[in-house]
């Protein structure tokens, strides 16, 4: 067994991953190439290839449209994770399984970020599948199953709300954005390095946050970002997320305890502000950067 192999590989964390990993002993499969509800193309790409690890980026994220298609999103965040787990427990294959904060409710407010063995509460479709195909994996894979959850995603693939924002910065437009979301922005390039180190060396089963350290509120966020961008932060300006209407309720407190990567003598992800100004040339220069610029 050598190598890794990569599901959901045109997303945009994949894409990240994929970019670190050797070429020659690296097999990253698109939708197109692995659908991961088909059961058995998933057990013949493992038998095949026999990767030691595989990184499943693969994943239903449109977290609005989860509320209509609930069956059709756990089919594919719980129903095929539990079979893709089942299917590394009997290749021996290590399985490294992107989740997501919103397996949480994000209504405590205390201010304390979630543990890692905080217990889950998902107030949406899309954080109900996603639940599912974590238990899959650690239920099926207690030695070698690795649940890894990140939040509020940004990078130099795809669109984000950091793309969106930068786009609108540049654009010297004006926005409205929530004060009462906060979270970790969380740069893809750190969640892929994580991923490389928790797929390389010896087994580290079990749930870890891969989210950037500190936190902000979206609106904040804004700010910082045009603010990098040499924009005038007063652009932007301040909604309540209920006024936004949108189909599933977004967490409020999305901030992600990192208890676990102490234990293991690793330091957390790096602070988000610091990863941002790093990143945000990277955002800009993408090609779906281009697209969003057009759209603002
Ligand atoms: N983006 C965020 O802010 C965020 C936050 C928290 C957690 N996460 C988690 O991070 C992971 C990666 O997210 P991302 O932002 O990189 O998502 P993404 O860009 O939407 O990538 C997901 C990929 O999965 C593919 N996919 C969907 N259904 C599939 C199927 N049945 N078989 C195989 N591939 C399938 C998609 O293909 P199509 O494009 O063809 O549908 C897409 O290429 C996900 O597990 C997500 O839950 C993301």
């Amino acid at each position: 067994m050598t190598g890794w192999l990569v599901t959901g590989a045109g997303g945009r964390l994949a894409r990240e991953l994929t970019a670190l990993l050797p070429t020659d002993t690296t097999t990253a499969l698109t939708r197109e190439e692995l659908d991961l509800t088909d059961a058995r193309a998933v057990d013949d790409a493992l038998a095949e290839l026999r990767p030691s690890v595989v990184a499943n980026c693969a994943s239903w994220t449109d977290v609005d449209g989860a509320e209509e298609h609930e069956d059709a999103a756990l089919d594919v965040n719980g129903l095929a994770v539990s079979r893709l787990a089942a299917g590394c427990a009997r290749t021996g294959a290590r399985l490294l399984h992107v989740s997501t904060d919103y397996v949480f409710s994000g209504l405590d407010a205390e201010g304390l970020p979630y543990d890692e063995d905080a217990v889950p509460d998902p107030r949406t479709a899309y954080g109900r599948g996603k639940l599912a195909g974590e238990r899959g994996v650690l239920t099926a894979l207690p030695d070698n199953g690795v649940v890894v959850r990140t939040a509020w995603l940004y990078g130099a693939h795809g669109r984000s709300f950091v793309s969106t924002m930068a786009a609108r910065a540049l654009s010297d437009a004006t926005v409205k954005v929530v004060t009462d979301q906060y979270g970790q922005p969380t740069w893809t390039r750190d969640v892929a390095e994580r991923l490389l180190v928790l797929g390389s060396g010896p087994a580290r089963p079990g749930i870890h946050h891969a989210t950037a350290s500190g936190s902000t509120s979206r609106y904040e966020l804004a700010r910082e970002i045009y603010r990098l961008l040499g924009r005038d932060p007063a652009l932007v300006s301040p909604v309540r997320g209920a006024d936004l209407g949108c189909a599933a309720v977004r967490p409020a407190w999305s901030v992600l305890g990192h208890r676990r990567w102490a234990l293991e003598g690793m330091s957390p992800l790096p602070e988000w502000r610091g990863a941002l100004r790093e990143a945000l040339p990277a955002v800009t220069a993408s090609p779906a950067f281009g697209s969003a610029l057009c759209a603002s």
